[in-house]
């Protein structure tokens, strides 16, 4: 059993490209988030040892326990790079993408194409965990299947756990349906009922009270929370709360909330992911502009925030912002 497992119901942050970067995980994990898993990193990229790849599996020890995720089209090729980034970085876990959506990955056999083809996914997870030994455990996510004529996530979790993965974060979409419709908690129990391993159920948490309807109604061992942490990160402090007391604490007032936005901005900086300040703010527009959902005068807001180029702008904003009342909704 995976020790955060153990006597435990944990939470994780979500995996998710060009978002949960070493920054966004401290502050995550400052606000509750118990489990970090790396955006995810091609194996050949790993294998190349390029400087990218060595960027999107940073982490800091106060992140732990942290995975780094692969995908990769080669079982062999993703034992390889999953025994040379365990070497450089020592991951608590190395976690094995099979539900990328993307046309990129799934043309060349990565991601949610495996799906598709169980054997497959045996032979390449097989490799993996072979190849990994007991250096560290091997986590796997998924979604429900391909599409809806071939939901097959329990079998697919079945087969998994035969290849000594340790826990599957399962996603209830399928890969036609993209991030549409509503993911499918019937199907993501119906996996917790079928295996040994932990399942993390993944889709929709968007608060504190659906994250305990979820853990109340299915038999999941832990859940996985991505879009609603990039506008509301304390969503961890605020489940966390509400599990233990039934109770949530107050919202955060805007005078928080623009200081955590500035913090970000500047740990971004520090953290030289996207080079100058004027770049880091450029690659932030897009995440400062999803924090201001609920915001008064969001639209306006949003407007401001495409256009920043420096940590000063920011500031400015939100002097001018911060006396305002949060208001819950758009
Ligand atoms: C912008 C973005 C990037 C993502 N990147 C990854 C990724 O690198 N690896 C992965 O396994 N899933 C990735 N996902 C999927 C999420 O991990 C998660 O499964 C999905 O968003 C559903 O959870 P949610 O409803 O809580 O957002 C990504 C999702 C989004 C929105």
């Amino acid at each position: 059993m995976l020790p955060w497992f153990r006597n435990q119901f944990p939470i994780y942050l979500a995996p998710m490209a060009g978002v949960t970067d070493v920054t966004f995980r401290t502050l995550c994990k400052e606000l509750g988030a118990d489990v970090m898993v790396t955006e995810f990193v091609s194996a050949e990229g790993i294998l190349r040892a390029d400087h990218r790849t060595r960027r999107y599996t940073t982490f800091t020890d106060s992140q732990r326990p942290v995975g780094i995720q692969l995908f990769g089209a080669n079982g062999s090729r993703m034992g390889e790079a999953a025994k040379k980034i365990i070497e450089w970085k020592r991951p608590d876990f190395i976690d094995l993408n099979f539900g990328c959506p993307v046309n990129k990955v799934v043309s060349k056999n990565g991601g949610s194409s495996l799906l598709k083809d169980c054997p497959l996914l045996v032979d390449t997870a097989s490799k993996i965990v072979k190849a990994v030994g007991d250096e560290v455990p091997v986590t796997g996510k998924i979604r429900i299947g391909w599409d809806q004529n071939s939901v097959n996530a329990p079998t697919v979790c079945r087969l998994l756990e035969d290849t000594g993965i340790q826990a599957i974060a399962v996603h209830g979409r399928t890969r036609a349906q993209g991030y549409r419709g509503e993911a499918d908690w019937e199907v993501i129990d119906q996996c917790a009922q079928s295996v040994g391993i932990p399942i993390i159920g993944n889709g929709d948490i968007d608060s504190a009270q659906t994250l305990k309807d979820r853990k109340e109604k299915t038999s999941v061992s832990g859940v996985m929370i991505g879009r609603a942490a990039m506008h509301n990160p304390w969503i961890f402090s605020e489940a966390k709360s509400y599990l233990q007391s039934g109770t949530l604490p107050p919202p955060p007032s805007m005078e928080t909330r623009w200081s955590f936005i500035i913090r970000h901005c500047r740990l971004a900086v520090e953290s030289d992911r996207y080079g100058t300040e004027k770049h880091t703010l450029m690659a932030m527009r897009s995440r400062l502009m999803t924090y201001c959902k609920g915001f008064p005068g969001a639209k306006p807001l949003r407007q401001q925030l495409s256009q920043v180029l420096s940590i000063a702008e920011v500031e400015d904003i939100a002097a001018q912002n911060s006396q305002l009342t949060y208001q819950q909704s758009d």
